[in-house]
C-alpha cells in the first residue's frame, strides 16, 4: 500500500529564530510568513516488510537526503507512529520540485509533507480518527518549526495560539527569489536556533519581533508598501545580524547577496515602489512583489539577465 502527499514551502517575514524550548520547538517570538504554492516538496511511503529506509522519489530534479536528515525525518516519524500506535516499517521517498542544490529551504515544505503522509496512512492503518489540520500543523513544528505554516496558503502566523491564517482583503504576492548559491549549509538552522543566546543582540529581539509583527499586518492592511518593506528589510537584517554577533559568529549573506540587495534598494528609490524584500538563513534573496507589480517582476527579471532568478512563472 502507498501514500503520497505533498506541501508547499513558505518564506518568512517575521522570522522565527531562538527557541524557548529546543526539545519541542517553541519559539521566543511570533513569526508570519507568506506561503509558496509553488514550491513543494513530495513525500510518498510504501509499506514494506523490510527495514523502514529513505529512497528518492522519481522526480525531474535529483535529490539526496543527508544523514543528517534521515535522523531528523526517521525521529520525526517514530514520534508519530507512537501517536497511531504503529509497528509496520516503510519506505519513505521524497522530492521537490526546485532543484535542491540551489540552496532554498526545503526543510519546512517537506516536514509538513512528511506529516500529512504519515497522518493519513497511519490513521488509515490504525482505524484511528484523523487529525485536524491544526492538530496536524503543530505536530509537524516538533519536526521543524517553520513547517507548521506551510498548512494554509496566503499569509500565516505561528503565534502562542498555534497557526492562524491572516486575511487581509484583495492582497496578494508575487514571488521571484534570487539565486546566489547552491552550497551548503555550514551552521544548520537548529544551530543557529541556539547560538543566537550567545549574541548582546538578542536582547530586545522578542520585543522587535513582536512590534514588527504588529507594524506589518497594519501595513499590510493598508498597502503601504513601503513600510511593509522597511519592516521586512530591517527583520531580515536583525536575524543575520544576529547570526553575525553570535558567539563564535557565523553568516549565510554573500557578496552576490549584498550586490542584489543593493540594486533593490536602487529600484526602490528610483521607483519609488518594488519588491517587499526578505532572506532566509542563507544567501539567497526572496522578492515578493504585491501582485499590481507583478509585470515590473517580469521585467526586473528579463533586464538582470546576469541573475538566476527562480520565480513563481516556472512551475
Ligand atoms: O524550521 P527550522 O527549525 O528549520 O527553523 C528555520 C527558521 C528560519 O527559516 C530561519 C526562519 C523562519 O521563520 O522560517
Amino acid at each position: 500500500m502507498k501514500w503520497i502527499q505533498s506541501a508547499p514551502s513558505n518564506i518568512a517575514i517575521i522570522k522565527y529564530m531562538g527557541k524557548r524550548d529546543h526539545e519541542r520547538n517553541i519559539p521566543i517570538n511570533k513569526s508570519i510568513s507568506w506561503t509558496l504554492n509553488h514550491l513543494r516538496s513530495f513525500v510518498e511511503l510504501e509499506l514494506t516488510n523490510g527495514d523502514t529506509r529513505w529512497e528518492p522519489l522519481n522526480s525531474s530534479y535529483p535529490f539526496e537526503l543527508s544523514e543528517k536528515g534521515w535522523e531528523k525525518f526517521s525521529r520525526h516519524i517514530l514520534e508519530i507512529k507512537k501517536i497511531f500506535n504503529i509497528k509496520e516499517n516503510f519506505i519513505i521517498r521524497s522530492a521537490n520540485n526546485f532543484p535542491s542544490d540551489c540552496g532554498i529551504a526545503s526543510s519546512a515544505s517537506s516536514f509538513a509533507a512528511l506529516t500529512k503522509v504519515c497522518v493519513e496512512a497511519f490513521s488509515e492503518i490504525s482505524k484511528g480518527n484523523k487529525m485536524s489540520i491544526h492538530e496536524q500543523a503543530m505536530l509537524s513544528a516538533k519536526g521543524s518549526g517553520s513547517s507548521c505554516r506551510s498548512f494554509h496558503d496566503g499569509l500565516v502566523a505561528w503565534t502562542e495560539n498555534g497557526i492562524e491564517v491572516k486575511k487581509i482583503n484583495d492582497f496578494n504576492f508575487y514571488h521571484q527569489v534570487v539565486i546566489t548559491s547552491g552550497a551548503k549549509k555550514e551552521v544548520s538552522s537548529s544551530e543557529a536556533h541556539k547560538r543566537v543566546n550567545s549574541s548582546l543582540l538578542i536582547n530586545g529581539r522578542i520585543e522587535r519581533a513582536e512590534k514588527r509583527y504588529v507594524d506589518l499586518i497594519s501595513s499590510l492592511e493598508s498597502k503601504n508598501w513601503q513600510s511593509v518593506f522597511n519592516i521586512s528589510w530591517a527583520e531580515f537584517w536583525d536575524m543575520h545580524a544576529l547570526f553575525e554577533t553570535s558567539c563564535p559568529p557565523f553568516g549565510y549573506m554573500s557578496s552576490q547577496s549584498l550586490e542584489i540587495l543593493d540594486l533593490i534598494k536602487n529600484y526602490w528609490k528610483k521607483n519609488s515602489f518594488g519588491p517587499v524584500t526578505t532572506m532566509d538563513a542563507g544567501p539567497n534573496v526572496h522578492l515578493l512583489w504585491p501582485i499590481e507589480y507583478k509585470n515590473h517582476a517580469i521585467e526586473f527579471k528579463n533586464f538582470n539577465t546576469q541573475l538566476k532568478f527562480i520565480s513563481e512563472d516556472l512551475f
